[in-house]
């Protein structure tokens, strides 16, 4: 089949999100504490300095992923299905984005059952397609469904999906969450589990405050151009007047909390005045706009959560250094 009949797109949110962002701008800047939502980090820019910044040395959750699934990959779907073909598995992936380390399951599941319909569901319509368009050009075997949209729209298009799947959730997604938010949407998800399901779940570890502070504060500058590019979208769409310089990038561990938490801390005593929202916002000298919380779990966090979910886990696997867990898990009875 030709590449065109293998590749489909599904727009499930319209591409005029303006509304939603207008309406999330308003509420986190006129709130105190101020804050922003991290999804809208990710428009095209965001998502093309979000891929540098997996190419960073210093953030090591990308790198120690890919070495958990380039060493494991045929050992997890084993794990998950058994070591023979019956029905195939469809493969389901949440936050897909540039699907690069998906490639190893790809390549593995079709060793083992030679086609394969793959799902991927990610907010950024553009790097969705790039990345689904190489993926049927490089996989003779693969078929494409691309889904433009939230997680939302990828639950609701896994009830539709017949036979077995395997659902991916990979990059330490998860640890956007409120911890209460990863449980309650992975209930959701395990609703829509049948049985001979699995689900795979890349989940960042909780370690040294050094190694974590570094990998959210490159030396290059990277992660603070992807912070700062919230309010260059603010700027671009809803008619902003911030000025990037005033604002410096600040990443700290909140150990006790096990998180990261990335703020944009204005250098001086400001007003922005925001055209489309007809809104003119004050900031103090050294006043934050928290921008993200990106959690850490432990081992027994990992196994609390899955209880919770009503999910059990089938298998556990880190890398070399331990930095990165990459969790597998099947409905608990
Ligand atoms: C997408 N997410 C898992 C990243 C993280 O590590 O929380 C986003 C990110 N923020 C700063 N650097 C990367």
């Amino acid at each position: 089949m030709d590449e065109e009949r293998r590749f489909e797109l599904i727009r499930a949110t319209p591409d005029d999100h303006l509304a939603e962002f207008a309406h999330d701008v308003r509420e986190g800047l006129t709130a105190s504490p101020k804050h922003l939502p991290c999804r809208y980090f990710y428009d095209r820019e965001g998502s093309l300095l979000f891929e540098a910044i997996c190419a960073l040395p210093e953030y090591y959750l990308t790198r120690a992923e890919r070495a958990i699934l380039e060493a494991h990959a045929g050992e997890i779907l084993a794990r998950g299905f058994g070591e023979r073909v019956s029905d195939p598995i469809t493969l389901v992936e949440l936050g897909s984005g540039s699907a690069t380390k998906t490639r190893l399951l790809i390549a593995a599941l079709l060793r083992r059952q030679g086609a394969l319909l793959y799902v991927p569901v990610d907010i950024s319509r553009e790097m969705l397609e790039e990345s689904a368009r190489g993926l049927v050009r490089d996989y003779p075997g693969l078929r494409v469904r691309a889904i433009a949209g939230d997680y939302a729209d990828g639950l609701e298009h896994l009830t539709s999906l017949r036979g077995r799947k395997l659902i991916l959730w990979l990059g330490s997604n998860i640890g956007n969450l409120e911890r209460a938010e990863a449980i309650a949407f992975l209930r959701r998800v395990r609703e829509r589990m049948s049985e001979a399901d699995a689900m795979l779940i890349g989940i960042d570890l909780r370690k040294d405050r050094a190694v974590v502070e570094r990998a959210y504060n490159d030396a290059r500058g990277v992660t603070a151009r992807f912070n700062a590019n919230l309010l260059a979208r603010i700027n671009r769409e809803l008619g902003g007047h911030f000025d990037l310089a005033a604002f410096r990038h600040h990443a700290l561990y909140n150990e006790a909390e096990g998180r990261i938490e990335m703020y944009l801390v204005s250098v001086r005593a400001q007003r922005v005045r925001i055209e489309r929202l007809d809104l003119e916002v004050s900031f103090a000298a050294g006043e934050r706009i928290h921008t993200e919380n990106s959690y850490k779990y432990s081992p027994e966090e990992i196994t609390a959560v899955a209880r919770a979910a009503g999910l059990r886990l089938l298998g556990h696997w880190r890398d070399p250094d331990a930095l990165f867990s990459v969790n597998l898990f099947g409905r608990a009875p």
